[in-house]
């Protein structure tokens, strides 16, 4: 009986909290214990309103909430130190592809030309000649010329110019960096290379690969890097 008689009292008890603050509409009520239902949530690398961290700086500490220069995201294999502009353009000539060998199996390259289709072909064309659905020798409806893609010219460019061009765009070229991972950027210059033909050019290739690592890596790193 006595325990009968708590039970319901608490019973009560329950539905009066539950109904207290009068919610109505879009009002949830009063909230019991609203650091647990709100967290006070940080985004990474966001600004920081901790004051005891600001207070790093004035104590002599480097403290700005973003990782260190260099750093490489957890899960990102090809990363690319290389800011965007004419400087990087420059820089990216002696970065190597860090594809393991710029020998892709029969089933990678069908789909470097898949993602090659996609992406580029409507601007340079399904044979690469830059005469693709956009330009039709200049009756197309994009303003620029597409660049041949088997001419000299981008013959002697390195794979990490043609990477940066891909990335950051070039002149009336947009950037296709959101449209392209990293990896497949460097499988559709693989299959670039193979339809231009017996691979890199003869002359430059060597001197633009020349004292640059393979695997990617770059001697020295952009203050300004940004890795898109
Ligand atoms: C909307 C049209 C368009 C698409 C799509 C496009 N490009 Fe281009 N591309 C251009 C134009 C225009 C140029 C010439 C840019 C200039 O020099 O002003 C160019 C230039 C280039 C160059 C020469 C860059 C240099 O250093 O001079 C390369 C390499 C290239 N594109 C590769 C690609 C690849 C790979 C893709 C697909 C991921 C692609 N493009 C998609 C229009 C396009």
């Amino acid at each position: 009986m006595k325990k009968s008689a708590i039970l319901t009292g608490l019973f009560a008890g329950a539905l009066a909290m539950a109904g207290c603050g009068g919610a109505h509409g879009d009002d949830p009520g009063r909230a019991y214990m609203p650091d647990m239902y709100y967290s006070r949530a940080y985004e990474a690398y966001g600004y920081n309103n901790q004051p005891e961290d600001h207070d790093l700086k004035s104590r002599g500490a480097y403290f700005n909430g973003m990782p260190v220069i260099g750093t490489v995201a957890r899960g990102e294999s090809f990363p690319f130190p290389i800011a965007a502009g004419d400087s990087g353009y420059a820089r990216a000539a002696s970065f190597v592809s860090p594809l393991p060998s710029m020998k892709l199996t029969a089933a990678q390259t069908k789909e470097a030309e898949r993602i090659y289709l996609i992406n580029c072909a409507i601007c340079h064309g399904t044979a690469l000649d830059g005469n693709g659905p956009l330009w039709k020798n200049g009756d197309g409806p994009f303003p620029a010329a597409p660049r041949n893609l088997k001419d000299d010219y981008t013959k002697k460019l390195s794979d990490g110019q043609i990477y940066h061009v891909i990335t950051y765009g070039k002149g009336q070229m947009g950037s296709y960096a959101s449209q392209v991972k990293p990896e497949q950027r460097w499988w559709i210059i693989n299959y670039i290379r193979g339809k231009q033909g017996g691979g890199a050019p003869a002359t430059d290739s060597t001197t633009a690969a020349a004292g640059a690592p393979a695997g990617g890596a770059m001697a020295g790193t952009d203050s300004t890097t940004k890795t898109k």
